[in-house]
C-alpha cells in the first residue's frame, strides 16, 4: 500500500523530531502531527523557531524545511486519524501510578484511548505503527481494541520502536544503527510491513531496516534500554569499589571499553542515569518477568535501579558530609538540571534527587542549567517533596553572579559550557574553602586541584 497521509498521535520527544524526519525524506507524503496539548501545538508552530517545545540541536533546521509543506502540527485528532492511511501512536507510556502493577507496570491508558479514537473515526483501512515503548504483546491488546470497536475496517498493527537518545535525535534518525519493524506474519501484514520499509527507504540503506515478529520487535525496544542502563550501573558501582581501593574509574573504563568485545559506549560514570524511559522501562520489564513467575530474572534487572538510586544517594551525601565536617554555610550552586546535556528534557534527572536529598537536609540550592528554564524546576521538585519551598532554591541566570555565596559547586549535567568555564577566575572569587563535586567527571581534576579547588569527583582521585 503506498502511504499518502501519515498521522501521529503525540507531538512529544519522540512524535515532534521523528515525524520531522519522516516528512523532511519523504516530502511526497503528507505528516500530521496531533496532540491533545494545545499549547504544545501552538507552540510546534512557532515562528519563532526558538520557541519549539522541544530543544535538539538540528531539530528547527528539519522544521523549516517541512513544516507548512508537508508536516503540520494540529489539535484536530479526529480530522488526521480519518484522513490517513497509516497512524503512528508516539503518546507517553509512564509507570503506572494506581492500580494492579503500581510503581513497576507501563500504564497503557493513552496507547488505549489512542486505539479506542481511532477505531471510533476510522472510516478506511489503516495501519496502525506502534511507536511507544509498550510491553510485549501490547500490540494484541491495540488489535482487540481496534476489532472490538470497529468492524467495518481492516487494521493492520506493526511495531516500530523508536532507538532515538535525546541531545542527538536527529542525527540518531538520520542515520540509525538500524530500524526495527515487527508485524504479522500473514499477507496483509507484510504488505504493511513493507509500506513502512518504503518510507524508511528514503534515507536508511535497507540492510538496516530490520523486520521482526511484533513481539521480538516490542521486547527488543525494552531489552535494548536494559542492556544500555545496565552498563552505566556496572560502572557507577565500581566508581565505590575504585574510591575504596584507591583505582580511578576513568582509566578503568578506558581499559575495558578498548575491548572491541565490550566496547566504549556506555561506560561514563555519573551521579546516575536519568530520562523518561531508562527507568520505566526497566520497572516494566522486571514487572512482566516477575508476572511470568521469573522472580530471578526479575532481581537480576531491578539491581539496576537500586545501584542508579545509590549512586546519586552517595553523591549527595558526600556533599552533605563536607558540609557537615568543615562547618560551612549549608548552600550549593547546582550546575546542571537536564538529565544529560543538549536536552531541556528533565524527565528523571538525577539533579532532582540530589536537589532533594540536599533540601531534606536543610541545604539551601541555587541551581543553573543553559536550556531549562525556572518553572520547570519547581514543577520537578515539588513532584518529589512534598513539603517544598520554593523560596529554598533560587533560578540563577547567570551562574557566577554571587559566586562569592558559595564554598560547593556541584556539576550535575555534563554541559559543554561548563568544562569551558574560566576556573581560574571562578576560584579567585568563590568563598574559601571552595569544593567542586563533579557528577559527571567532566573537569580535568588535577587542573582543578592545581587552582586550588578541593575536587570531589566519582572513582577517581
Ligand atoms: P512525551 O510526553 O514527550 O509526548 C507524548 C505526547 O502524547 C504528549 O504531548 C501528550 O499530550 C500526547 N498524548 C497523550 N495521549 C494522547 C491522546 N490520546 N491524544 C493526543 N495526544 C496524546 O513523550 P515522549 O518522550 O515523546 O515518549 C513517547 C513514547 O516514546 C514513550 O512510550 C517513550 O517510552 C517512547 N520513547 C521515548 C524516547 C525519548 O527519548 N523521549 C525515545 C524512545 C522511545
Ligand atoms: C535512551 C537510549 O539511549 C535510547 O536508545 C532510547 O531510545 C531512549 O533512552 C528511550 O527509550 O527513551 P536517552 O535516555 O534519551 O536515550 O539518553 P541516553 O544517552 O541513553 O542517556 C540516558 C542517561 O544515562 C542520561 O542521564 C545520561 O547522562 C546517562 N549516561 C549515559 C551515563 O550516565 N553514562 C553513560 O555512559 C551514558
Amino acid at each position: 500500500m503506498k502511504i499518502e497521509n501519515i498521522c501521529c498521535i503525540g507531538a512529544g520527544y519522540v512524535g515532534g523530531p521523528t515525524m520531522s524526519i519522516i516528512a523532511q525524506k519523504n516530502p511526497h507524503i503528507n505528516v500530521n502531527v496531533v496532540d491533545m496539548n494545545a499549547d504544545k501545538i501552538k507552540a510546534w508552530n512557532s515562528k519563532n523557531l526558538k520557541n519549539l517545545p522541544v530543544y535538539e540541536p538540528g531539530l528547527s533546521k528539519v522544521v523549516k524545511e517541512a513544516r507548512g509543506r508537508n508536516l503540520f502540527f494540529s489539535t484536530d485528532v479526529n480530522k488526521h486519524i480519518e484522513q490517513s492511511d497509516m497512524i503512528f501512536i508516539s503518546v507517553n507510556t509512564p509507570t503506572k501510578m494506581s492500580g494492579k502493577g503500581k510503581g513497576y507496570a507501563a500504564d497503557l491508558k493513552y496507547v488505549e484511548a489512542c486505539a479506542k479514537q481511532i477505531a471510533e473515526v476510522s472510516k478506511s483501512n489503516k495501519i496502525i505503527v506502534e511507536k511507544s515503548t509498550v510491553p510485549v504483546r501490547t500490540s494484541e491488546k491495540i488489535k482487540e481494541i481496534l476489532m472490538s470497536n470497529n468492524i467495518d475496517v481492516d487494521f493492520q498493527i506493526l511495531s516500530n520502536p523508536e532507538f532515538l537518545a535525546e541531545g542527538t535525535a536527529m542525527r540518531d534518525l538520520e542515520i540509525p544503527d538500524r530500524v526495527l519493524i515487527g508485524g504479522d506474519n500473514t499477507i496483509e501484514g507484510k504488505r504493511a510491513v513493507n509500506s513502512l520499509v518504503e518510507i524508511y527507504s528514503s534515507w536508511v540503506p535497507k540492510e538496516n531496516i530490520l523486520t521482526t515478529n511484533l513481539w521480538s520487535s516490542e521486547l527488543s525496544k525494552l531489552t535494548a534500554n536494559a542492556f544500555l542502563a545496565q552498563r552505566i550501573s556496572s560502572i557507577n558501582s565500581l566508581s565505590e569499589l575504585c574510591e575504596a581501593t584507591g583505582a580511578d574509574i576513568e582509566e578503568v573504563s578506558k581499559a575495558i571499553g578498548m575491548d572491541s568485545r565490550i566496547g566504549s559506549s556506555f561506560l561514563k560514570t555519573s551521579v546516575g542515569f536519568g530520562g523518561s524511559c531508562f527507568q520505566k522501562d526497566i520497572l516494566n520489564l522486571v514487572y512482566i518477568a516477575r508476572s511470568e513467575g521469573l522472580d530471578k530474572v526479575a532481581d537480576y534487572w531491578e539491581q539496576i535501579l537500586i545501584i542508579n538510586q545509590h549512586q546519586r544517594d552517595r553523591f549527595s551525601k558526600k556533599i552533605i558530609d563536607v558540609i557537615r565536617k568543615k562547618n560551612l554555610e549549608p548552600k550549593v550552586l547546582l550546575l546542571g538540571w537536564a538529565f544529560k546535556k543538549d536536552t531541556n528534557d528533565t524527565r528523571e534527572s538525577a539533579a532532582i534527587y540530589v536537589a532533594n536529598n540536599l533540601l531534606n537536609n536543610n541545604i539551601k540550592i541555587d541551581v543553573y542549567d543553559p536550556k531549562v528554564a525556572e518553572h520547570q524546576i519547581n514543577f520537578d521538585l515539588s513532584n518529589v517533596t512534598p513539603n517544598y519551598e520554593k523560596s529554598s532554591v533560587k533560578f540563577v541566570e547567570q551562574p557566577f553572579l554571587n559566586i562569592s555565596e558559595y564554598n560547593i559547586i556541584a556539576l550535575m549535567t555534563e554541559w559543554d559550557e561548563f568544562k569551558a568555564f574560566d576556573w581560574d577566575i571562578i576560584y579567585k572569587k568563590i568563598k574559601k574553602p571552595a569544593y567542586i563535586f563533579d557528577g559527571r567527571n567532566i573537569l580535568d581534576s588535577i587542573n582543578i586541584k592545581k587552582i586550588g579547588f578541593n575536587y570531589i569527583g566519582l572513582g577517581r582521585k
